[in-house]
């Protein structure tokens, strides 16, 4: 049985590179009091190597691939390259970081082969479609407006997220897991997600800007166990 997740995207905030490391050890010492919950940490690519060396039940997933090999690539952040530094994942087709059909594809099929979890994100339900056919480990409804308001989207979009869920279960045989993303920020919001069916939540401001973070991500935990279990 898989267990609930909460993904904390830590994007490109200023907090993120003050606070580095800081921020993986009161992510760990969560979820050390919280075992029946995954939690999966994605910092900047230019923290992955350092995040993904210290990690110990925490899993680190990079916010974005492009779909190349390693070689001559310029820039390009390859899908191998998150195998060699030991992390365990990857968003991809983050609404802040779109990429093509064809490209989600590629990385899908490709890291399936490495052995490497794929959380795709869709900005709407055609889009939920369009990528649960893909087969990603996990397909997360996300609808850009809502992103960083603190307007949740259980709370603003609940009949768009229950069918989220369903056109995920359906469109990719059982095989991806639906979670949801944009302007979560209290227990409420997490609760109301899990009760439309969805088995996780990406969040990133109301973390990333918690004055007390540890307290934040203790209250999103006991919300998550309280849906769930
Ligand atoms: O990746 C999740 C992120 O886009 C949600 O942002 O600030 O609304 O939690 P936020």
């Amino acid at each position: 049985m898989k267990k609930p997740l909460i993904i904390l995207n830590l994007k490109a905030y200023k907090e993120a590179f003050d606070e580095g490391l800081e921020i993986l050890n009161v992510v760990e010492n969560v979820a050390h009091e919280f075992p029946q919950i995954s939690f999966v940490l994605a910092p900047n690519a230019f923290c992955l190597s350092e995040f993904s060396k210290k990690k110990r039940l925490v899993k680190i997933y990079s916010q974005h691939v492009d779909p190349v090999p390693l070689g001559a690539y310029t820039g390009h952040l390859p899908l191998e390259a998150i195998k060699i530094l030991g992390a365990d994942g990857t968003i991809i087709n983050h609404s802040e970081r779109p990429i093509s059909i064809e490209a989600i594809s590629q990385i899908i099929d490709k890291s399936r082969s490495l052995g490497i979890e794929t959380l795709a994100c869709a900005r709407d339900l055609k889009e939920v479609s369009k990528i649960a056919a893909l087969r990603p480990d996990y397909v997360a409804f996300e609808p850009p407006e809502l992103i960083g308001t603190g307007v949740s989207v259980s709370k603003a979009k609940p009949n768009d997220l229950k069918i989220s869920v369903v056109s995920i279960v359906q469109e990719s045989d059982g095989k991806s897991i639906p979670i949801c993303g944009a302007g979560i920020s209290t227990e409420e919001d997490v609760k109301l997600a899990f009760s439309y069916g969805v088995m996780g939540v990406l969040i990133s401001s109301a973390f990333v800007k918690a004055s007390d973070k540890r307290n934040k991500l203790f209250e999103f935990a006991s919300a998550v166990e309280s849906a769930f279990f």
